[in-house]
C-alpha cells in the first residue's frame, strides 16, 4: 500500500483527488521541492522547507501549516511508506477556483506529497555523464521553485534526444545552471559557480557541496563563466538532490579534462558521502 500526504492528512494514494480547476493544473500556480531520503532518513529537510516557504512568499502564497508540522508529516509519510532510499516530492498550489488569472479571493492552497523509491545513481557518480548546451529561455525568477517547468522540460528533452544526461543552460553565452541542477567548473584549484541571484535556483546540494569544498581546501569563486570558459575547465560537475555530485565528462562532443572524473571531483564526492553518513546511516 502506498500513502500520500494530502493537505495535512496522510491517506492512501488513491484517496487523493486533484480537481481539474486546481490552479496548479491550469496555470502551474504553485511551488515544489524534491527532498532526498537515505536509508529512511530525510536529508537536509529543514533547508528544503525553508526554501519552500521562501518560494511561497515570493508568489504570495501562504502555506497554512507550520514548518514543524510539515517536518512531522513528511517524516511520517516516509515511515508509513517504508521508504529506504528515494525521494519525497512535495508541492503546494494556490488551490481550486474557476479559471481566472488573478488570485481567487477564497481559494485554499492544496498540498500534496508522495515518495518515490530511487536508488542513488552510482554509475553516474563513478563514470560521469554527457551534457549539451541549450539556450536558457526561462523567465527571470529562476530563484522560485515554481511548478512552471516548461523551459527545463524542453531543454531536458533536447538533452535526451542528444543522448545527454543534462542540458547546461546559458544566457547569451553565460552559463546559468542545468535544466534541473546547478553547474560548476574547476580550474587550477578553484571551483567556479554562478552567484545566487534571480537567474538560478539556490540549490540545497550546491550549498552542501560548497561546504564540502571548504572542508577539503578547494577555493570557491561565486563568479559566472561563459560556455567557452566552461569548456576550458579541467573538471565540470552538476549538483542536485537526486544527482548529488555528478561529474560531466563531455559537453557537445568536447572532452572535459582527461575525459574522466577529476581528482577534486573525487574528493568532493568523498566529503559529500561523509556529510550524508554524518546525518544518516547509509
Ligand atoms: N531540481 N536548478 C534547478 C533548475 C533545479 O530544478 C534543481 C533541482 C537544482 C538543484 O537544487 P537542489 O540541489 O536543491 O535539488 C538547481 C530537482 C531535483 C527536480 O526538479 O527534480
Amino acid at each position: 500500500m502506498r500513502y500520500s500526504l494530502w493537505n495535512d492528512r496522510i491517506v492512501l494514494d488513491e484517496e487523493v483527488i486533484i480537481d481539474r480547476q486546481d490552479r496548479g493544473y491550469q496555470f502551474g500556480d504553485g511551488i515544489y521541492e524534491v527532498i532526498k531520503v537515505y536509508d529512511g532518513e530525510v536529508f537536509t529537510l529543514s533547508e528544503h522547507l525553508d526554501r519552500f516557504y521562501r518560494s511561497a512568499e515570493k508568489i504570495k502564497l501562504v502555506i497554512p501549516y507550520s514548518k514543524d508540522k510539515l517536518i512531522r508529516l513528511l517524516r511520517d509519510l516516509v515511515q508509513k511508506n517504508n521508504l529506504a532510499t528515494g525521494h519525497i516530492y512535495l508541492q503546494i498550489t494556490r488551490g481550486i477556483s474557476p479559471r481566472q488569472h488573478h488570485f481567487p479571493e477564497n481559494s485554499k492552497p492544496v498540498l500534496v506529497a508522495n515518495v518515490q523509491v530511487n536508488p542513488r545513481p552510482l554509475a553516474n557518480f563513478e563514470n560521469g555523464v554527457k551534457a549539451t548546451m541549450v539556450e536558457d529561455i526561462r523567465w527571470l525568477r529562476c530563484d522560485i521553485k515554481t511548478l512552471n517547468l516548461l523551459g527545463p522540460v524542453l531543454a531536458k528533452q533536447e538533452a535526451y534526444e542528444n543522448g545527454c544526461y543534462e542540458a547546461i543552460l546559458h544566457r547569451d553565452g553565460v552559463v546559468t545552471e542545468g535544466a534541473s541542477s546547478n553547474v560548476h567548473g574547476i580550474l587550477d584549484g578553484v571551483l567556479y559557480t554562478h552567484p545566487v541571484n534571480n537567474l538560478i535556483l539556490n540549490g540545497i546540494t550546491r550549498n552542501v557541496m560548497l561546504a564540502c569544498a571548504n572542508e577539503i581546501g578547494l577555493t570557491v569563486k561565486e563568479h559566472a563563466f561563459t560556455l567557452e570558459q566552461l569548456k576550458d575547465m579541467t573538471e565540470v560537475i552538476v549538483t542536485s538532490t537526486t544527482s548529488e555530485i555528478t561529474p560531466v565528462i563531455e559537453i557537445d562532443g568536447h572532452i572535459v579534462g582527461t575525459g574522466k572524473p577529476g581528482e577534486w571531483t573525487r574528493k568532493l564526492q568523498k566529503q559529500f558521502n561523509a556529510t550524508i553518513a554524518a546525518v544518516v546511516r547509509v
